[in-house]
């Protein structure tokens, strides 16, 4: 087993950033687990298959092939030998998203694909039940929290920029509805683990956060 950090938060909380940073100045491998719920989303898309339909999403499932790789410094997600980086974060995606992570078949098939990245080299795995259910013995847990508004306030900054249409309370209304899912599911819910490092990054800067996060990682890796 490599040297584990666990990274869960819920949307919006600077986790993706926050990590990619953190990996590059400690020298871990980062791991996107939501990349790998959203090409699962995004496969039943293409076929046609609703969340409902759970024989046919465990048809998906038994031929899926997710690849997370570094492509001249950038990540890049592959699906079924297909990139699939940008098409992962259309709108189209993120409006299923959860409701295909709530399943549990979905859960079953990709949370051991996750253990086994951890098993031979040095990570920071960011998700929602990462330092819960995936790694539950890592070298490091942290809970980044960040209050409901901040958040919608990045992702309405973050729309604008990317010139995606949006209204400030359009964006506070889908965190809070994707809050809802992902804290209440049955299965695997966000979460904080008891012996996670709880940070809050509502009045931190990215630069303050990654910080943070790295004393503790050196103070754990010594
Ligand atoms: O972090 P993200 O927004 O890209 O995650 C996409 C979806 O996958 C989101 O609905 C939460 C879910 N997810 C999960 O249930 N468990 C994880 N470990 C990671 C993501």
């Amino acid at each position: 087993m490599g040297f584990v950090v666990a990274i869960d938060g819920p949307a919006g909380s600077g986790k993706g950033t926050v990590t990619k940073i953190v990996a590059e100045r400690e020298n871990l491998i980062s791991i996107d687990t939501g990349a790998m719920y959203r090409c699962v989303a995004l496969e039943c898309l293409n076929q046609g298959i609703d969340c409902t339909q759970i024989g046919r999403i465990e048809k998906v499932l038994e031929k899926i092939d997710i690849r997370l790789e570094k492509e001249q410094g950038e990540q890049k997600v592959i699906l079924n030998d297909k990139d699939v980086t940008t098409e992962i974060r259309e709108t189209r995606v993120n409006e299923v998203v959860a409701k295909f992570a709530a399943i549990k078949s979905v859960r079953n098939k990709l949370t051991p694909m996750q253990r086994k990245m951890g098993e031979k080299q040095d990570i920071i795995m960011e998700g929602r039940d990462i330092g819960t259910t995936v790694f539950p013995n890592a070298d490091v847990k942290i809970y980044l929290e960040c209050s409901v508004e901040e958040r919608a306030n990045r992702r309405y900054k973050q729309n604008l920029e990317n010139g995606v249409e949006s209204t400030y309370e359009e964006v506070l209304k889908s965190i809070k509805e994707r809050n809802r899912l992902e804290t209440e599911r049955e299965i695997s819910p966000l979460t904080k683990a008891e012996d996670a490092i709880l940070v809050d990054s509502t009045n931190l800067t990215i630069e303050e956060v990654v910080d943070k996060i790295t004393e503790i990682i050196k103070r754990k890796r010594i």
